[in-house]
């Protein structure tokens, strides 16, 4: 991320004085968004890194090293947007079956960022958490991940998780066992119970989740937290996604009408 913008808060940002508005906030009420409802969490599965690498010709590892880049602005624009959380799906629980060099490749990337963007994103007020089995990440990734969370927990400012060996039904799993591991007998265990027990028990559902490269498939993320939450699939690639499509995804996002099951006239 870039150093300090003038503000990196929601209620701040929102303030009627045009004057006040950050750049992206701009253009988006010149898109015609209402920054009042906005959605509150936004979770993106950030795919196609492989295949826009592939398409230029570039190793795979390439596409990543572009997705990163990317990822540092998605995080900047929804920052100052005026987005509360932020989700991304980096590693996935079943990502350990690509290649032995790509799966390394990626590990050390994601090291290198999170030591390398600390200090910027907690200048920026920005709260790191990670969501997934980080117990079994490579030791020096796990070190970084866990130094972020530490430094960053008192920020106030956006809420970026990481979801990193992630899997949505390693979650449930994982919730259940702590759920039966408490003593809690089955007749008593509740959906809020569920949802205490998930990785980051505090975090509001996403309500916007953008997939980027075209695929229409959740592929196990936030399988729980997001069954009432609004899909974006935009057909480009990760690298390429920027403040344009994010602007689309919540322009889109608020056009939809969010039923929750029940009947809206
Ligand atoms: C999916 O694209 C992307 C991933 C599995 C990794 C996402 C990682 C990054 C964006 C790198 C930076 C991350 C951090 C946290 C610094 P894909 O490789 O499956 O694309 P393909 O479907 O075109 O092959």
């Amino acid at each position: 991320m870039r150093n300090p913008s003038p503000s990196q808060n929601a209620e701040e940002s929102h303030a009627s004085s045009p004057a006040k508005l950050t750049s992206i906030q701009k253009e988006a009420v010149a898109k015609g968004i209402d920054l009042n409802a906005l959605p509150h969490h936004v979770a993106i599965i950030m795919d196609g890194n492989g295949r826009w690498a592939k398409g230029k010709g570039f190793a795979r590892l390439l596409g990543h090293r572009e997705g990163y880049r990317t990822l540092r602005s998605a995080l900047l624009n929804a920052s100052e947007l005026g987005v509360k959380y932020l989700t991304v799906y980096a590693f996935s629980a079943e990502n350990w079956r690509r290649p032995e060099d790509e799966v390394a490749g990626l590990m050390k990337l994601i090291e290198t960022a999170a030591k390398d963007e600390l200090r910027a994103m907690h200048q920026n007020n920005v709260r790191i958490c990670v969501a997934g089995r980080i117990d079994h990440v490579p030791e020096g990734l796990r070190k970084a991940l866990l130094h972020g969370i530490e430094t960053t927990k008192n920020n106030t400012g956006i809420t970026f998780t990481l979801a990193i060996n992630y899997g949505g039904r390693a979650e449930l799993v994982d919730a259940i066992k702590a759920i039966i591991n408490s003593g809690v007998p089955a007749e008593s265990v509740t959906e809020e119970m569920v949802g205490q027990h998930l990785y980051n028990p505090t975090h509001p559902e996403p309500d916007l989740m953008v997939r980027t490269a075209g695929e229409m498939r959740w592929s196990n993320f936030l399988i729980w937290q997001s069954a009432y939450c609004e899909l974006f699939v935009t057909d480009v690639p990760w690298p390429e996604f920027s403040k344009k499509e994010l602007l689309e995804a919540v322009a889109t996002f608020q056009k939809r009408t969010r039923k929750f099951g029940a009947v809206v006239e």
